[in-house]
């Protein structure tokens, strides 16, 4: 299997900690909403793929703000990043085409759908990753089960059959690892355009019911998606589907394991698996970072920005704004809930929140319902790393099967 997780040594810019980036975040937050530089660190990117000038915003307005301006601050600069390998998706559209492209391929993902997909996909999903530690007593939650179960979900979801599994996860972490090794990431990115090329001539001339059937078959105003779009949308879907949701699920089941009693709570009342869920992206967001073209001089926070700068959003921080919360740096699933910005605001909002969240809740409730007793172990150091993405590298626990 592919290692779940990302490369520890990356070195990370500007006294910005791996494990812990948020005493970095505080203290930039303390200086000021909005600053120049980046908190990328692209010293492995190749210099055509990196900002000439960029700037980033920590504090939770002002990374509201930008987010839901979208005439100033948009999505394009996608297109030379991660587009290059995904092809144009909606992420570095904008305007009235981003609409209309989103429009359609919300038709995919209608919240109808997920009253099916929960019993018929996911929770047969997890029940059959369980099945295979159960006996054991003991299991790496990361490589067995958060790494596991959002793949074959969309796999499922995409209507892929399972042997090609390793393959498209491969190509899915090499598109999204692209500034490490470019020329991997351009070849799983032309590999996954035939692969899917090929599923979408299958479903055009026999559609199945899936995601694919759906994407071939979209339609409005007489305006039907090109196979460009539909297999970009898929390359987008790969790492946007699984990457942030095994790392979100960890992140909570770390969480949860460091603080018993929190974890306690939750199993004796599985309506608190919500607020958990959402304590969990705000306290350990998952992608920490988005980004966002600057078109024209104006002015955040007070802070002059030009043209053609390129401006980090700092997710992570935002949600650790002492001006929005209270003690933001404690995990409390019992807290006051008002809303994290973990899926980002304004027209991008992460188009596949509640599928997420759906995925999670069904995980976590299959693995509370079946198992108990669970002790995190320290065998591999378990800890939260990483930036933009962070999760756990291993979550090694021993539990007792519910009797
Ligand atoms: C906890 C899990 C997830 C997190 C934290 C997350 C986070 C995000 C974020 C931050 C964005 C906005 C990027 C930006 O504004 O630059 C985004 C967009 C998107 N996400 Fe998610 N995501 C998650 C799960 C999913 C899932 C399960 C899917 C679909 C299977 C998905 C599909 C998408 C798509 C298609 C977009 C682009 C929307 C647009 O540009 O209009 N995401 N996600």
């Amino acid at each position: 299997m592919n290692s779940p997780v990302q490369d520890e040594s990356t070195p990370a810019g500007d006294a910005l900690d791996l494990r812990d980036p948020y005493p970095y975040f505080a203290a930039r937050r303390a200086e000021s909403g909005v600053s120049h530089g980046t908190v990328m660190d692209y010293s492995r990117t190749p210099e055509s793929l990196r900002p000439k000038d960029s700037y980033s915003a920590f504090s939770y307005d002002a990374v509201n703000a930008a987010l839901r301006n979208s005439q100033v601050f948009n999505t394009a600069l996608y297109d030379s990043t991660i587009g290059v390998f995904m092809g144009p998706t909606i992420l570095a559209m904008h305007g009235a085409r981003h609409k209309a492209h989103r429009g359609l391929v919300s038709a995919a993902f209608k919240p109808q759908s997920l009253l099916t997909w929960e019993p018929e996909i996911v929770r047969p999903i997890c029940d059959a990753l369980i099945d295979e530690f159960t006996e054991r007593g003991n299991a790496d939650l990361v490589r067995e089960f958060t790494f596991e179960f959002p793949t074959r979900v969309i796999a499922r979801l995409l209507g892929l059959p399972e042997e090609d599994l390793p393959f498209f996860r491969k190509a899915a972490v090499a598109i999204i690892s692209y500034a490490g090794n470019v020329g991997r990431a351009l070849e799983a990115s032309k590999d996954l355009q035939e692969y899917f090329l090929g599923h979408i001539e299958q479903r055009r001339s026999n559609p199945t019911g899936d995601i694919i059937s759906d994407l071939v078959t979209a339609e409005i105003d007489g305006e039907k998606l090109t196979d460009e779009a539909i297999y970009s949308f898929l390359r987008l879907l790969l790492p946007a589907g699984l990457e942030t949701t095994y790392r979100s699920s960890g992140n909570l089941l770390y969480l949860l394991l460091k603080h018993p009693d929190q974890f306690a709570a939750v199993q004796a009342d599985r309506r608190l698996l919500t607020p958990a869920i959402e304590e969990g992206l705000r306290y350990e967001t998952p992608l920490t970072l988005v980004q966002r073209y600057v078109t024209e001089d104006t002015e955040l926070d007070g802070v002059a920005i030009p043209r053609g700068a390129v401006l980090d959003l700092c997710l992570g921080s935002a949600n650790r704004d002492e001006n929005r919360w209270e003690r933001p740096e404690e995990f409390d699933i019992h807290r006051r809930r008002i809303p994290h910005i973990s899926f980002t605001a304004g027209g991008h909002t992460c188009l596949g929140l509640h599928l997420a969240r759906m995925e999670t809740r069904v995980a976590l409730d299959r693995l509370l319902t079946r198992l108990t007793g669970f002790e995190l172990k320290d065998e591999g150091d378990p800890h939260i790393f990483g930036q933009p993405f962070r999760s756990p590298n291993v979550l090694p626990v021993t539990f007792d099967v519910v009797a």
